[in-house]
């Protein structure tokens, strides 16, 4: 299957969804009209900002297009990319794949659908982003912790020219990596001291409860997304949690969650730590590389950072 100028391309997909929230500024969706099931909806995307689409074996018949107005967006594909400008579409009644684009220049495409979505952008996917942030800050971090996690992945992930189907889960994994510590105690997750060993026995399982969280929802990209969830405290060495997995035995997407992660939290200024240097912060990578961190992602991530 390929996208052609001006033709025809037969895709599965579930929905379109908007890869940047309202909180980046970086997307408008607007639906134009919706009738007898059918929804057109007019996206607006900035120059780098991301819209991404899931298949859905629930919906077998619906029936989706992209058709593109202005701009230039890249569609990751595995292996290579492919770019779409004004007058390229993409069309599909089901088979499945994921696709992400990425608005090189400014962008603006149409979104039609025969199975309602616009609610979509309202209810799930905004209450758990909701969440996302309201752990964050209950942690120690600023609201924007989770979309620095998202955007640094994001970026890292691109330029290991990831697939569709791998940046979809690395951005739900990066935004929602800490979901799970709605379910610790207050107690523990707000204790302004060291944890004992019975607290932070707790405190880790918050990588095993975000993946549930995750996995009930039913829907398809959270679900792809909570292995990122369940393995973003393991480390290279097998030194992290909660299963002590090594190497490739951790998904790539959570290795560098992971280490966006640490990066992030080396670099933050929080409740109870001052914030360290950038150059400090990259030094400790540096010298991790290979043992916590998998190599691989560490360069990658040197060459987006620096
Ligand atoms: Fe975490």
């Amino acid at each position: 299957m390929s996208s052609q100028r001006s033709s025809k391309t037969f895709l599965q997909l579930k929905y379109g969804e908007a890869l940047d929230t309202a909180a980046t500024k970086k997307s408008i969706t607007s639906l134009l009209s919706s009738h007898d099931g059918t929804e057109v909806i007019h996206h607006c995307l900035k120059e780098g900002a991301r819209w991404g689409m899931s298949p859905d074996s629930e919906e077998p018949n619906t029936l989706e297009a992209v058709y593109i107005l202005s701009g230039k967006l890249k569609l990751h594909r595995p292996n290579e990319g492919s770019f779409l400008e004004a007058g390229d579409f993409l069309a599909g009644q089901p088979v499945s794949e994921f696709i992400v684009l990425t608005a090189l220049e400014d962008s603006e495409f149409l979104y039609i659908t025969s199975n309602p979505v616009f609610h979509y952008y309202s209810s799930d996917t905004r209450n758990l982003e909701m969440l996302a942030i309201e752990i964050e800050k209950k942690d120690g971090y600023t609201a924007d912790h989770c979309f620095r996690i998202k955007e640094l992945s994001m970026l890292v992930g691109e330029k290991m020219e990831l697939n569709s189907e791998s940046l979809q889960k690395l951005h739900f994994g990066a935004l929602l990596h800490d979901i799970g510590k709605t379910e610790v105690p207050e107690s523990i997750l707000l204790k302004p001291a060291k944890l004992d060993e019975e607290e932070w026995t707790i405190m880790k399982e918050h990588t095993r409860y975000g993946a549930t969280i995750l996995r009930k929802t039913n829907i398809t990209h959270f679900i792809l997304a909570a292995e990122v969830v369940e393995q973003h405290h393991e480390r290279y060495d097998g030194s992290g949690y909660p299963k002590g997995l090594r190497r490739d035995e951790i998904c790539l997407e959570a290795a560098i969650v992971g280490l966006v992660d640490s990066y992030d939290a080396m670099t933050s200024e929080r409740i109870y730590s001052k914030a360290r240097s950038k150059e400090s912060a990259l030094t400790e990578i540096k010298q991790l590389r290979g043992i916590k961190y998998h190599p691989e992602v560490v360069d990658y991530f040197l060459s987006v950072i620096e």
